[in-house]
C-alpha cells in the first residue's frame, strides 16, 4: 500500500505503537553510552576528554569519520571489564525504559583487552554477568555479536574473530564488522569471517550506509552474511534489491542514525519504506543511541508518523527481528511469545 493510501495516526495511537515491546539487532556497545556516563569515566580516572563533547554536554564531531575518532576517545575511557559491566548495565536500563525486550550488541575485542583472547575472556565474564543481572531486573534478554573494526584492517579482524570463536556459543551468536565503509573491501576479511563461521557463528557485516549497492553484493556474495548493517543505499540497484529478497538478507536498518549523519536528508527520504514495500525483510534499530540523539521509542514514533505505519508493520518488524535473531532457538521463542502476546492483550 503507497503512503497515501494509509490512514495518518493519532497521538494516542503513536504513543501505544512507542509502548510495543521490541527486539533490536543492530546497537554498538560503546555506541550505547550516555555522554555523562563517559564523562564521569573520564573524570575518575584523569582523562582530558573535553575536545569530544559541545557545550550542551553532547557529542560533538563534524561528521562520519570524526564520529569513529570521537567514538575512539570516548571509548578510550573503558579501560577495564569493571567499567564495561557499569556500562551494559547503564544501557540496558535504557533499553529496557524503552521497551526493548530482546537486543544484540556489538562487542568489538579490540576494545576489551586489545584482541588478547586471555583478557577479552574476562571482559566478556564481566559483561555476561552484568547482562544476566538486568535480565532478571528488567527482563530484556541481550546476546552479544563480535566484531572486527574494518579500517583497523583484516590482521587485527583475524584476533576478533579468533577471540569469537573461542567463546562462540549461546551468548556470543554472531560475528559482524564495523568501522568506516570506504577503507578496504569486505572479501579483505573473508579469512576471519570463515574463522567464525566455522566456529558455528552468524554473520553480519556494515555495507550500503555509506557505499552503494555493490558494496551490498560483495558483503553477501564475499563474505555469505545473512544479515546486514544498514544495506539502505542498495536501494539505488533494484536488481541487488532483488538478490536480497531472493536470498532472504535481513537488513538492521537504523533511521535516526542514517538521517543524523547525513545518508539521507529527512525520513521522509529514507528508503526503508520502499524496502519494505518491495519485499526486503527490514528491522529498526538506534546504532549508537546517544551519539544520534535518538531512543527505539524516538525511531517507532518517526516512523509512524512519516510512513502511517500501524501497529501491525511494527509488529511484523519485530517477528522479522526475532525471525533473524542470531540467538538459540528457545530464546527466540520467549522473545517471539512476548511480542506476539503484547497485541493479544
Ligand atoms: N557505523 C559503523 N561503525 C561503527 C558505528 C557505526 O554507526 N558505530 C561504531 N562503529
Ligand atoms: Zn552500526
Amino acid at each position: 500500500m503507497t503512503l497515501q493510501d494509509r490512514p495518518p495516526l493519532d497521538e494516542e495511537a503513536i504513543d501505544a505503537i512507542t509502548r510495543l515491546p521490541k527486539a533490536e539487532l543492530h546497537l554498538h556497545f560503546e555506541g550505547a553510552a550516555p555522554p555523562s556516563f563517559i564523562r564521569g569515566l573520564a573524570k575518575e580516572k584523569n582523562v582530558d576528554l573535553s575536545g569530544i563533547f559541545n557545550a550542551d554536554g553532547s557529542y560533538a564531531y563534524r561528521d562520519f569519520v570524526h564520529f569513529l575518532s570521537v567514538y575512539e576517545a570516548a571509548t578510550s575511557v573503558l579501560q577495564t571489564p569493571e567499567d564495561f559491566a557499569r556500562l551494559c548495565t547503564a544501557f540496558l536500563e535504557e533499553c529496557a525504559a524503552n521497551d526493548v525486550v530482546y537486543a544484540e550488541t556489538f562487542l568489538s575485542p579490540d576494545f576489551c583487552g586489545g584482541g588478547d583472547v586471555g583478557a577479552w575472556r574476562e571482559y566478556l565474564h564481566a559483561i555476561r554477568e552484568a547482562a544476566e543481572a538486568a535480565e532478571k531486573a528488567n527482563g530484556i534478554t541481550l546476546r552479544g555479536i563480535v566484531t572486527c573494526i574494518r579500517h583497523f584492517g583484516p590482521e587485527k579482524a583475524k584476533a576478533a574473530a579468533l577471540c569469537a570463536a573461542e567463546t562462540a556459543g549461546d551468548w556470543i551468536c554472531g560475528f559482524g564488522m564495523g568501522g568506516d565503509e570506504n577503507k578496504g573491501k569486505q572479501r579483505d576479511f573473508a579469512y576471519s569471517y570463515d574463522m567464525a563461521r566455522e566456529a558455528g557463528l552468524k554473520l553480519t557485516t556494515h555495507a550500503g550506509e555509506w557505499r552503494g549497492p555493490e558494496e551490498v553484493r560483495e558483503a553477501v556474495e564475499d563474505l555469505g552474511v545473512e544479515r546486514i548493517g544498514h544495506g539502505v543505499r542498495v536501494i539505488g540497484d533494484l536488481a541487488t534489491v532483488d538478490m536480497l529478497i531472493e536470498k532472504g538478507v535481513t537488513l538492521e536498518v537504523c533511521p535516526g542514525s542514517n538521517v543524523f549523519l547525513g545518508v539521507f536528508p529527512n525520513l521522509d527520504q529514507h528508503p526503508i519504506d520502499r524496502l519494505r514495500e518491495r519485499g526486503v525483510k527490514v528491522t529498526v534499530s538506534t546504532d549508537d543511541p546517544p551519539f544520534f540523539h535518538t531512543t527505539m521509542r524516538r525511531e517507532y514514533a518517526a516512523l509512524a508518523k512519516t510512513f502511517r505505519w500501524d501497529a501491525d508493520v511494527f509488529t511484523e518488524l519485530n517477528r522479522t527481528a526475532m525471525a533473524a535473531a542470531f540467538c538459540d532457538e528457545e530464546t527466540r521463542a520467549k522473545v517471539l511469545k512476548t511480542i506476539e502476546n503484547a497485541r493479544t492483550a
